[in-house]
C-alpha cells in the first residue's frame, strides 16, 4: 500500500476489502488438490510408456545424481543418465521434473556435505547451480540414511555418525535458503523403523519445515538384514512405516506412499520346514555378519528385466500358486523345493494400498520404484493409474460437495480424509 502512496485511512480500508474479495474470489476459482503421482525414472531402466499412460503423472525424479558431485568447489559437469529436458519430453506438459541425488550406498558424499556450516552451504550453492543448469524442477535427496545402517554399516558403525542426525534437517535448510520456495525439495526416506535413526519426533518436524513432501521407502522392507521371513513391501508393515513418520509430526499431505514395481526374493533356513507357517520363518543367514556382506541367498529383479535363468522354474511356480496374504497384506510364495521365498505387489496387491493406506490416512500421494522396471506390460502402472484416477474423482467431488455446502477449508486435501490423525491404533 505504501508503494501506491495514497495514504489515508478510507482508501486502505477499502483495499483491504477489495484484496479480500479478492482472495476470496481466487479460493473460490481453485481447483481440488489432486493426489501426487510420482515415479522414480532409474539409470538402470530409462524407459518410458507411451504418454497416455503416464498423463497423469505429476513428478518424476531422476535417479541418481552423485551426492559428491555437490561438494566440489565450482563444479563443472553434472553428469546424469539423462538429461532433464530429454526426460521432460517424454511425460506430459506441466510435469515436475525432479534430480534425485544419492541412492544406496552413496552416503559419503552426504556426510561431507553435512559436516559444517560451510561445507553446507557450498552443497547447497552447488544444488542451486545445478537446478539452474539443468532446468530441473527441484531435487529429491536420497541419503540412505543420515545417522547410519547405510551399506557401510558394518564398517563404519552408526556411532560415527550419530552427529548427522542433527545435521541433516540443517543440511535441508541450507538448500531450501539457495533454492526458495519455487523450486521443489524432497527427500527419500527409510521405511524400517530400525533405520530411522535421523527421524524423531525432535528432527522430523525441522525436516518437514523444509520439505515439500518425503517419499517414505516402504519397500525393501525385508531385506538381507532380517532373519524371518516377511513381505518386502507388505501393506500392514508399509501402514506401520507412514504411521512412524505421522507419529513423529509429519503432516499426512506431505507424506507419499512407496510402491515397488519389482519382486523380492531369499532362502529360507536349510532344512526348515515353511509350509506351515511360511510368513515369519526362519531364513538362511544372507549377510556376513562380519563385513555386511550379501551372501547371495537373496535377490531383486523388476518386471522388466528377464527372469534369471536359475529362477526360472520357481519363479514360474511362485506365478502361478502364489496367494494374498489376507493378514499382513501381501503377495507370495514360498517354494519347499528350492527353500525360497517369493514376494512381491500383483496388481490387485497395490490397489489393495489406496484404501488401506493412502486414503485411510489422507495421503498426499504415492510414489513408485520405478517406472522402468514396470516395462513394458505397464501392469502396475496401470493399476496404481487406476487408483489415482479414482482417488480424483473423489477430491474433485468432495470439492464441490464442500463448495455447495460451504464446508471444508481451502488447500486441505480430501476433506473426508482423516488429515493425518491416527484413530485406529488398535487395528496394527
Ligand atoms: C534376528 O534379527 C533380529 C533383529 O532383526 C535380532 O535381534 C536377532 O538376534 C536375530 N536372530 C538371530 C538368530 O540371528
Ligand atoms: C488421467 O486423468 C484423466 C482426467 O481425470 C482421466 O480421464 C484419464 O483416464 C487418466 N489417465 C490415466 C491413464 O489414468
Amino acid at each position: 500500500m505504501h508503494a501506491i502512496g495514497i495514504p489515508g485511512f478510507w482508501f486502505s480500508h477499502t483495499f483491504v476489502l477489495l484484496a479480500l474479495v479478492v482472495v476470496g474470489l481466487s479460493a473460490e476459482t481453485q481447483e481440488p488438490s489432486l493426489g501426487r503421482y510420482i515415479m522414480y525414472l532409474t539409470g538402470q531402466h530409462n524407459v518410458v510408456p507411451e504418454p497416455f499412460l503416464v498423463a497423469n503423472i505429476t513428478h518424476v525424479a531422476l535417479a541418481f545424481m552423485r551426492s559428491e558431485a555437490f561438494n566440489d568447489v565450482d563444479p563443472s559437469e553434472w553428469p546424469l543418465f539423462t538429461t532433464v529436458s530429454e526426460a521432460r519430453s517424454k511425460f506430459a506438459a506441466g510435469t515436475k521434473i525432479m534430480v534425485a541425488i544419492g541412492g544406496w550406498g552413496n552416503t559419503d558424499g552426504f556426510s561431507q556435505a553435512a559436516k559444517s556450516e560451510e561445507s553446507r552451504e557450498l552443497f547447497a550453492k552447488n544444488v542451486g547451480k545445478m537446478i539452474k543448469v539443468t532446468g530441473a524442477d527441484g531435487v529429491d535427496i536420497d541419503w540412505e540414511y543420515p545417522g547410519g545402517n547405510g551399506e557401510d554399516y558394518k564398517t563404519v558403525p552408526n556411532s560415527e555418525k550419530a552427529w548427522e542426525i542433527e545435521a541433516y534437517p540443517k543440511l535441508l535448510a541450507n538448500i531450501r535458503k539457495v533454492i526458495g520456495p519455487s523450486r521443489l525439495l524432497s527427500a527419500a526416506v527409510p521405511g524400517l523403523p530400525r533405520d530411522m535413526l535421523a527421524f524423531t519426533p525432535t528432527t522430523v518436524p525441522l525436516i518437514t519445515a523444509q520439505v515439500d513432501f518425503l517419499n517414505i521407502m516402504t519397500y525393501d522392507l525385508f531385506n538381507r538384514r532380517d532373519n524371518i521371513t516377511k513381505h518386502h513391501t507388505g501393506l500392514k508393515i508399509s501402514l506401520e512405516a507412514i504411521n512412524a513418520y505421522l507419529e513423529c509430526g509429519l503432516p499426512a499431505t506431505k507424506a507419499n506412499l512407496g510402491l515397488a514395481y519389482y519382486v523380492k526374493w531369499y532362502k529360507t533356513a536349510p532344512g526348515m520346514d515353511c509350509s506351515e507357517k511360511p510368513v515369519g520363518c526362519k531364513t538362511a543367514l544372507m549377510e556376513d555378519p562380519k563385513t555386511g556382506g550379501d551372501l547371495g541367498q537373496a535377490g531383486a529383479f523388476s518386471w522388466h528385466d528377464p527372469v534369471p535363468a536359475e529362477l526360472a522354474t520357481s519363479f514360474a511356480l511362485a506365478l502361478e500358486k502364489g496367494v494374498y496374504d489376507e493378514a499382513d497384506g501381501g503377495h507370495y510364495f514360498w517354494d519347499k523345493e528350492e527353500e525360497r521365498f517369493w514376494t512381491w505387489d500383483t496388481p490387485d496387491a497395490i490397489k489393495m494400498k489406496f484404501p488401506g493406506i493412502v486414503e485411510k490416512r489422507g495421503l498426499g500421494g504415492v510414489f513408485a520404484w520405478g517406472l522402468g522396471e514396470d516395462g513394458l506390460e505397464w501392469q502396475h502402472l496401470k493399476a496404481t493409474n487406476d487408483e489415482m484416477e479414482k482417488l480424483n474423482v473423489k477430491s474433485r467431488r468432495e470439492y464441490r460437495l464442500g463448495k455447495l455446502a460451504g464446508g471444508w477449508k481451502q488447500g486441505e486435501r480430501r476433506p473426508g480424509g482423516p488429515g493425518g490423525k491416527i484413530e485406529e491404533r488398535d487395528e496394527l
